[in-house]
Order: structure tokens, then sequence, then C-alpha cells
């Protein structure tokens, strides 16, 4: 019997048993692989448990006996709980009422209804929930970029993502003797709207991109090619220490902030590795209270660059 599990994260994979003590679910008894969206989410599977774990912007093909799809409105959009069981329906062949499919709904009754129904109404709608969008930076032409849901920021651009390429990107342009080309390194890139945004304002701009959500690399890929902006997109959630080499000229993190900077370090040890000597380090935050004594941490000085009501954390790496 082969069990697929969609959404679940670790700590779900496990019950209170016999004097409250944590054991292994049932669910993961027999033969499941668990899917994940975000390789750490990946990771922290397989350290936990034995099960068979993989990180892929869409479902793996089967077949499979039984599919578990666990969601909410507090573990995920409603778009991408709807584009997730989508991709179920397609794999259980529309019939999302057999007993080989269970969804674990964290939520209202009425709401888990609502969402089955939007794909049990027509199973042979197939939506689109890609988006394509422009942005731009002063000076430089708009780009139009595709998102997915799950991706990091769907539909739109982000004020934060966007106060950084263009604070960047102005100080590239005025940076006489830049590097030719220039190794560039977006950490966390989402879609990729910093590093792209940039390389379309700056001329050289050699560009990495790294991040741990497999849609975000998906979209990241897809940009490049219509864009015509060579990348590599790497997906890691640990900086890729031996990739991150001395060798960048310059990086830039818009860093999550929901795990009180535990992240943004992940992305600042990866900054003081990647980046040679002399190498600028910019990071974004809305407020610098508290991610300016962290990035003190890595590098000597920080200098606060404001820009549409945030903080763009600039940095030398000493030589
Ligand atoms: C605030 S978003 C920024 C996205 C994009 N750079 C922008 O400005 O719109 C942060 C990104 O960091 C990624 N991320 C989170 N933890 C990570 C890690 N340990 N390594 C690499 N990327 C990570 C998330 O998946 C997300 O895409």
């Amino acid at each position: 019997m082969k069990t697929l599990l969609v959404g679940y994260r670790a700590q779900d994979l496990f019950e209170k048993g016999r004097r409250g003590k944590l054991q292994p679910s049932p669910i993961v008894d027999g033969d499941v692989t668990c899917h994940a969206l975000d390789i750490y989410h990946r990771h922290a599977i397989e350290k936990a448990l034995h099960v068979k774990a993989i990180c892929s912007a869409h479902l793996p093909g089967g077949p499979w006996d039984v599919i578990r799809f666990k969601t909410g409105p507090k573990l995920m959009s409603g778009e991408l709980a709807l584009d997730m069981l989508q991709e179920i329906s397609r794999l259980t062949g529309g019939d999302l009422k057999s007993p080989r499919f269970h969804l674990d709904f964290d939520g209202k009754e009425r709401d888990r209804n609502a969402l089955l129904e939007k794909v049990l109404d027509d199973p042979t709608r197939i939506r689109d929930f890609s988006a394509t969008w422009c942005a731009s930076v002063p000076g430089a032409e708009p780009i139009e970029l595709t998102s997915y849901p799950g991706c990091f920021c769907h539909r739109r651009a982000d004020d934060g993502g966007l106060a950084l390429a263009e604070v960047v990107s102005r100080e590239l342009n005025a940076w006489e003797a830049r590097p030719a080309p220039l190794k560039f390194l977006d950490m966390g890139c989402g879609c990729g709207l910093v590093g792209f945004l940039v390389a379309s304002a700056v001329k050289g701009v050699e560009l990495v991109m790294v991040d741990s959500h497999s849609r975000a690399i998906e979209a990241a890929n897809v940009n490049a090619k219509k864009l015509g902006i060579p990348v590599e997109a790497i997906l890691a959630d640990n900086g890729t220490p031996a990739r991150m080499d001395g060798t960048f000229d310059v990086f830039a993190g818009n860093p999550p902030y929901y795990s009180d900077y535990r992240i943004a370090e992940v992305f600042l040890e990866t900054a003081l590795r990647a980046l040679k000597p002399g190498g600028l380090c910019y990071t974004v935050v809305k407020n610098d209270a508290g991610l300016k004594p962290v990035q003190e941490r890595y590098f000597p000085s920080v200098e606060v660059i404001r820009r549409r009501g945030y903080c763009v954390l600039k940095s030398i790496k000493p030589v």
C-alpha cells in the first residue's frame, strides 16, 4: 500500500502515546512518502523519522494507493490549497470522494467543504494559478515576472524586495571600479525579483540565486528563460557551504523574519562565506533595530539606507 502525504510537517507525523510521550503517528505506517514544497521541511521530516521525503514543485506521479492532504487557512493560502488539491485530483483520476483520499483540514467544516466543492464542481477544469506581473527600478525598463502559489511574493512585488533592488542597483551603477563581470548572489530569491531587477539595471551582472522553496526555484528558472538572463538557481536551506566559496562581489537577501532572526543568520553566514574580501552585503528589513545588531555580529559595520519605508542594511566584508 503506497501512501503519499502532502502538506504534513515533521510535527504532524507524531501523536501523544501513553503518559503523553510522543510516538510516530499511524499515518506513517507502511510504504509512506512525504511531499514537501520547501527543502527545510523535507530535511526536518527526514531528521525526525525514517520515512521517504521528497521536495518538488509538483506532486510526484505515483501511482499512489492512498493520498492524505493536510491543509487549512493557517497552514497555507487558499490558492495554494486549491492548487495542491487540483494536483491531487489529477493523481486520483478526479475521484476526491474515494476512500483513497483523505483531507485532514485544520479549520471550519464549511471552509473544508467549500475547498472541496471548488474542485469537485468540475474535476475536468484545470485552473492555472500562475501570475505574471511587472516590476521595475528607476532608470531601467520594467520586467515581467511569473510566480506561483507558495512562492514569495505571488502576484505582486514585495515592497522590501523592491527597496533592496532599488538601493543595490543605484549603488552598483555608481561604483566606478565595479568588477566586470560582477558575481551576484540573490539569497531567498523567491521568483527572482531582486536579482532580475538588478540585472536589468546594471551591466555585467552574473546571477546566482538560492531559495529553500521548490516553487521559487521553478519560478526563477522560468523567469530567467523568459527574460533571457542566465541564472544558476539552487534549491537549498543551508546556504550551500561548498558553493559559497568567497568568489562573490555582492550578496543581497530579503530574509523572512518569522523565526526570530534565525533564518536571517543563515543568510548572513552565507553572505560572509560567499563574498570576496571587500565584497558588499545588503539585507532589507522593515525596522533595523532588530536586524542591525545581528548583522554587526557578522560584519564590522552596518550602514542603514532608508527606502520605501524599509531599511537596507549595507556591510562590507573586511579585506
Ligand atoms: C521575504 S522572501 C523574499 C523573496 C524575494 N527575494 C523578494 O524580495 O521578493 C524570503 C525568501 O527566503 C526563502 N528562504 C527561507 N528560508 C531560507 C533558507 N534557509 N535558505 C534559502 N532561502 C530561504 C523563502 O522561501 C522566500 O522565498
